[in-house]
């Protein structure tokens, strides 16, 4: 328990539900390995639509790979969500005040905007083109822009047990 941090932190670690995660042998564990499963299929949904968006696989009809490969991203990353919450109960109030964790949290808040704002005028634009069209560079700018974000997010939580 670190008291430096904000009381409602203090509180869900110290809640029973933060005891009962800490205390269980599997609820932890289950929640990393979910954690990286989620990921794994995130990363993959996200390198999909991203290299399609940056010009890749350009043999396929832009709008339908990354409306497919956006779909399959959002529900990964609800499941990173929800397992990230888990894990995160059970150490709030020592994570939070992680400056590596809360960089994390800044990224992801900032790929979930930018997925919603740039990413879905990226979409939209790809609709009027067939395969074989070269990407617009907003749609290139915005694949390398989500890639690299996301590339950060996962670095970043692996980086979180060694700061
Ligand atoms: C796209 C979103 C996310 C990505 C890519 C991501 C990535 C990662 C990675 C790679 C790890 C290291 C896993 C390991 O080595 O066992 C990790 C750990 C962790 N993540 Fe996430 N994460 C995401 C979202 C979240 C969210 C939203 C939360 C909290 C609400 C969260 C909380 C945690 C916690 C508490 C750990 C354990 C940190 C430690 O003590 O080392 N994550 N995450």
């Amino acid at each position: 328990m670190n008291a430096a941090a904000p009381g409602f932190l203090v509180a869900l670690e110290s809640s029973e539900l933060g005891a009962l995660i800490r205390q269980s042998a599997w609820i932890y564990p289950t929640a990393n390995i979910t954690h990286v499963v989620a990921i794994v299929l995130f990363a993959g949904a996200i390198a999909v639509m991203d290299v399609r968006l940056m010009g890749g696989m350009a043999g396929s009809d832009p709008a339908r790979v990354v409306r497919g490969a956006r779909r399959a991203a959002v529900l990964a990353l609800i499941i990173v969500l929800l397992s990230g919450a888990v894990l995160f109960t059970a150490e709030a109030s020592h994570v939070a005040l992680n400056g590596i964790f809360q960089l994390k949290m800044a990224l992801i808040a900032f790929g979930i905007v930018h997925a919603f704002f740039v990413g879905n005028r990226a979409v939209r634009a790809l609709d009027a083109l067939g395969p074989q069209a070269p990407m617009p560079a907003f749609a290139r700018f915005a694949g390398a822009l989500s890639m690299l974000t996301w590339l950060g997010v996962v670095g970043l939580g692996r980086y979180i047990a060694y700061n």
